[in-house]
């Protein structure tokens, strides 16, 4: 049995009107649409990034509608350089689906919110909860450490039943008044991101510091417990980078599924082979430095080829010639941007 420490919500949000962050751009705002935009770039790029990024987004498409009528690759452009592409493909179609669904207007409960693509427990939580005051738990990996700390919870989170009984304490420590919810739920993410940190804590400063259990046995660092380890891989890819006489180069976009999909890249091949055959009347064969591109479940090992051609034929396969200033306004994978740019 966890026993829930009393007075935890209350203390957390005093503390947020104090030390917690105030003027982030998505706060001070009910706007569900800003809250959701936010809150999907926050979940695996730091707010430094996101910052940029979030009015960028904003003054191209303001708004929800104008979001849902764009063309996947303006939003996929957009996104370009913060990654995990699933997020803006999510989001375009979210943003489709909340017009056609719920007549362009975000439902306002986590149960409904969690409904629509990308829009996961935690993330529908936090948006009922800073927009809509709904008790509701979030519960993401910052979030997921805080109370096992506090709780002093060791069970492993890598099994489902134990992640689900965190749910429960997670809604059972939430503050009665609903009108407490947006600044409780940040105070969570707030203590999370700058205090009660994975690898480094400041317990002198945290306000649930003498309620906390990891902290009266002297180990916060024991929590939280998750056993399984993310399974890595690893694959090549060849890249052709063939440039034409007029100093275009020749890209393809990828299709809907698997690695980059719907972005712009280099036609992608598994083998030196398979690239050199798909364009002989590539001149010139440079071979760049191979390097690895590190992403969240695999290393992918990068071997360029650039190709100059004279010859007015283009690679086989799909794909378009490319002026060169044309390519820095298109959705590219962080890697082939760079490599464009070398
Ligand atoms: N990370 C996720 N959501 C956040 C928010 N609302 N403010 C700051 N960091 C966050």
């Amino acid at each position: 049995m966890t026993t829930l420490p009393a007075g935890f919500a209350r203390h957390m949000v005093d503390w947020q009107k104090l030390h917690g962050r105030q003027s982030l751009p998505w706060q001070n705002t009910q706007d569900p649409y800003r809250v959701w935009l936010s809150e999907i770039m926050l979940q695996q790029t730091q707010v430094s990034t996101v910052l940029d990024y979030f009015a960028r987004f904003l003054s191209r498409f303001p708004d929800v509608a104008a979001l849902a009528v764009a063309e996947q690759d303006d939003v996929l452009a957009l996104w370009s350089g913060l990654g995990y592409y699933s997020r803006a493909r999510n989001l375009h179609r979210c943003a489709q689906e909340v017009m056609s669904r719920f007549g362009g207007a975000f439902p306002s409960k986590a149960e409904d919110l969690q409904t629509l693509p990308g829009i996961g427990r935690s993330t529908a939580a936090a948006i009922a909860a800073f927009c809509f005051q709904e008790r509701a738990a979030i519960l993401d990996g910052n979030v997921k450490r805080v109370l096992t700390r506090v709780l002093g919870y060791g069970e492993d989170l890598a099994v489902a039943k134990n992640e689900k009984q965190l749910w429960e304490l997670a809604q059972a420590l939430l503050p009665a008044q609903p009108a407490d919810m947006p600044r409780y739920t940040q105070a969570l993410m707030d203590l999370g991101a700058t205090v009660c940190l994975p690898r480094k804590v400041q317990c002198e400063v945290c306000p649930v510091s003498t309620l906390c259990a990891a902290q009266a046995q002297g180990e916060p660092l024991a929590y939280p417990v998750k056993t399984r380890k993310l399974k890595r891989s690893s694959a090549t890819l060849w890249l052709l980078w063939a440039v034409n006489g007029q100093g275009q180069v020749w890209l393809q976009k990828r299709p809907q599924k698997g690695i980059w999909a719907g972005l712009f890249s280099l036609p992608v091949f598994d083998s030196e082979a398979q690239l050199l055959a798909a364009w002989p009347h590539g001149l010139e064969a440079q071979y760049i430095t191979p390097w690895k591109h590190v992403l969240t479940h695999r290393d992918l090992h990068l071997h360029p080829v650039r190709l100059t051609g004279a010859a007015r034929q283009s690679p086989d396969g799909e794909g378009q010639w490319v002026d060169a200033q044309a390519w820095p306004a298109l959705g590219l994978p962080a890697p082939i941007r760079q490599l464009l740019q070398s």
